[in-house]
Formats: structure tokens, sequence, C-alpha cells
């Protein structure tokens, strides 16, 4: 026997138990962003590997170590597969002169890829849904992010997720702050593990978002960057709060929330969870005024944000996950030539009707077929017979009430699955 091949590790299959809850997320996040005027945009999921190194920067976590990135034998050139949607989204909106048409709302879903250690809430193949608003210098829109974010929480009904937001301030003032903190870490070289070593020079920001816990004591004695912040950075930072305030979302300012990705400046932020363990940020951004020009594209403001669908899937499964309800209304039970041939008509017309119907294939005696019916979680087994056949009728049986089957037309069928309404005494009294 062959051996059975499973999928990728780190990338799931998202089966058809748990896909009403993904479609459930994926329609009220469609309203969502609609409700806020944004629009649309899909981008590949392969891009040129130098998009990625340019906007995410060549020292993070991402490009040194988690991107798939391969040669296409075919052009000889080097491809990754998006481990996030900023960079695709504005590459997009550049090479398609979106800008020319004013400041852009726009919003994107889909799966990511980043090769990371799998475990609860971590995969490899993930899913975003990202909102990026391009040509918005101000902090209102860093605001309008927050706001929205905050609307879609209360929607779906979940509570127990807060806000930490902090500024990376302008790049002067950034400047400022990674002289100092690279002097005040070479004064401390001894306590520095392998990967602070490394990024003393290169990345120096990264090293306060060290987990290791040796290095803890260090990092809480480091320079901030709260302390360099200009006037430009301090003014769009306590605008920001004020609005905050105004539109009663509450806040936590995190000195130390640096992010992984080089391309942000002023605001960053994450919403964060105590309820999924390691893994508790189920939102994440801030604004990257420098990445359009950076990529080719003039000066232009620009902020945005994604969520980790996976990470949300969870608490919402948590919270009680969806109501229980039925997808199917109706299962088309049939029996003999003429009812085989009837049946296929009657699931027409009761799809014509709006109804949800499967017609059962594959023959079988009668109780097997009831029971597919009652397996397939319909509201009702719609029987055919040659003699319903015969009177172009059908028997309608409610499988999650205790009512008695009625024989009737095909459209009281349809009438009675649609209002849901009890099959009257009269109908039930005409059953076979
Ligand atoms: P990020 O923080 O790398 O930001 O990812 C955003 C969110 O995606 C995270 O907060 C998390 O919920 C989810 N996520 C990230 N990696 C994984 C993973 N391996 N498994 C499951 N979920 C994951 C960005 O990607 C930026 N592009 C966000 C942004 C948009 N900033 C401005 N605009």
């Amino acid at each position: 026997m062959s051996s059975t091949i499973q999928a990728v590790r780190g990338m799931n299959d998202i089966l058809p138990d748990e896909a009403p809850l993904w479609e459930f997320f994926e329609d009220t996040v469609r309203d969502w962003v609609r409700g806020f005027g944004y629009r649309p945009i899909r981008m590949p999921l392969l891009e040129k590997t130098d998009l990625f190194v340019r906007s995410i920067g060549e020292v993070t976590d991402i490009v040194e170590k988690e991107m798939y990135t391969f040669v296409d034998a075919l052009s000889g050139e080097s491809l990754t597969l998006r481990p996030e949607g900023t960079a695709a989204c504005v590459r997009a909106a550049l090479e398609h002169n979106l800008l020319y048409g004013g400041p852009q709302r726009l919003c994107y879903a889909g799966p990511m890829f980043r090769h990371e250690r799998p475990q609860k809430g971590r995969y490899r193949q993930f899913h975003q849904l990202g909102v990026e608003s391009l040509g918005y210098a101000g902090p209102d829109m860093d605001a309008e992010h927050l706001v929205m974010v905050a609307r879609l929480w209360k929607t779906l009904g979940l509570t127990e997720i807060s806000l930490q937001i902090n500024t990376l301030g302008s790049a002067p003032a950034r400047a400022r702050h990674r002289a100092r903190l690279i002097d005040y870490l070479s004064a401390h070289l001894e306590a520095l593990d392998e990967d602070a070593r490394r990024r003393l020079h290169t990345n120096p920001l990264r090293v306060l978002d060290s987990k290791n816990p040796a290095m803890q004591e260090l990092i809480e004695g480091a320079p901030r960057l709260l302390d360099e912040l200009d006037e430009v950075s301090l003014k769009h930072f306590e605008e920001l709060q004020a609005i905050l305030r105004q539109v009663d979302i509450p806040f936590e300012i995190n000195p130390r929330l640096v992010r992984g990705l080089d391309y942000y400046n002023f605001t960053v932020y994450e919403w964060v969870t105590t309820k999924l363990g390691a893994q508790g940020t189920v939102c994440a951004g801030g604004r990257y005024d420098g990445l359009v020009e950076q990529l080719g594209g003039k000066p232009t403001p620009a902020c945005g944000f994604a969520m980790g669908v996976e990470r949300l899937i969870s608490l919402l499964r948590e919270a009680g996950g969806l109501p229980e309800t039925s997808v199917l209304d109706g299962y088309v039970v049939h029996q003999g030539a003429r009812a085989d041939a009837f049946a296929w008509a009657v699931a027409e017309s009761l799809r014509d009707a709006g109804l949800r119907v499967v017609y059962h294939c594959g023959g079988g005696k009668f109780a097997a077929q009831m029971r597919r019916a009652d397996g397939s979680g319909a509201r009702y087994a719609v029987i055919v017979g040659d003699d319903e056949a015969a009177c172009q009728e059908v028997s309608l049986k409610p499988l999650r009430a205790l009512e008695a089957q009625a024989r009737v037309s095909v459209q009281e069928a349809a009438d009675i699955m649609r209002s849901g309404r009890q099959i009257s005494a009269a109908q039930a009294g005409a059953a076979p």
C-alpha cells in the first residue's frame, strides 16, 4: 500500500466543520470594511524577493529566516511567497498609479507565508485581513483605524482585547535614540546574547524586542525612544491619544513596542489578548510614511494594520462559535424509476424558491436514504416515491421537530420549508 501524503507542516486545512465560522468572520469583515469606505484589492501570492527585502528590512526575522524564497527555474528570478501584505499593496498601488486618483483606503485578505516554528496561533501559512490608507498624514487616520478595529471587536462580541500603542518617532529622533542605544548596549556587551550582538550595529532597536529572559533587565534599563522624541512626533502621538480619549477607546502606552518590520515610523500599535497564550497579538500595525518613496513612488504618508485570522477564529470559537443553525433546508429522498426523474425537478424547484437542498445520490434503500437525510443536518426530508411522482407531489417530513409528515404539492413544500411554519393537521392527515 502506498503511504499517504500529509500537508506541509504549519499549513492547515480548514475543514467543513470549521469553515462556516471562517465564512461568518469573512462576511462580517466584508461589511465592516465597506462600512468605513475601504475598497478591496487583491495582490498575487508571489512577489519578487527584492520587494520584501527593501520594505520589511534586511535585518529582520522575516527577511533573515522566515521567507519562502526560491529561484524560478524558468526565469531565473528570485521569488518569495508573500510574508505580509503591506509591501505588495503599496507595490500594486504604485504600479497601477492608484495614487493619481488621490488618497486611497484599501483592504485585502488572504494567506501569508512565514517559515516560523509552528505552534498554537503561529503557522507557516496563515491568513491576514489587512487595511492600508495611502496618502493620509494626520493622526486622524491612525485613529480611524483604531476606531474601525474597536468596532469589529464589538460586532464580533470579542471582549478582553486591549490596545497598546507607541510611537517610533521621526527619522532624526530615531537616529538619536539609535546612537544612544548602541552606546548603552556596547557598554553591556557581556550581557548580550548572540542575536543581540549581531543586531547591535545593524538593527539595535530590535534588541529591545528580544524575548530572552536573561536580557530583560538590560532591556528594562535601556534608553527610551519616548525620551528622544521631537516636537512633530510628540504632537502626532498626543493628538492621536486625544482622539482615542474622545472616542472612548482605552489604550495603554507601551514604550517597548517596536514591531518586527522596519518600515514603521510614528504610530505603532498592537491589539493583544491574554486568552491565546504566547501568541496573543491579534492585530497590529502603524504608520509607514517612508515606504511609498522607498519603493519608488513620490513621498506619500501611509498607515495600516493587519489581523491574524486564525487567532481571531480561535477567540470566536472560545466565545461559543456560531449559533447552531442548519445549513441545509431539505434532503431529497427518492426511489423508483418515475420518482428518480421527478425528484430532480423537485430539487430544482425548491432551489428556485431560495432553499438549500441536497439531492440524494448513490441510490440505496429508502431507510438508508432517510438515515443520510438525518445525518445531513437538513431540516426536512423531501420524499419522492413513484406514488408522489404520479401526483406531482412530495411527502415532507420534518427531521428536527416532532411533527407528522405531510403529502403536499412542491409549491406548498417550498412555502412550509421557507417559512418554517408547522405542517397543518389537514396536510398531515393527507399523508399516506
Ligand atoms: P505583523 O505584526 O507581522 O504585521 O502581522 C500582523 C498579524 O498577523 C499579527 O498580529 C498576527 O495576528 C498575525 N500573524 C503574523 N504572523 C503569524 C503567524 N505565523 N501565524 C499566525 N498569525 C500570524 C504585518 O504583517 C504588517 N503588514 C501589518 C501592517 C499593515 N502594518 C501596516 N499595515
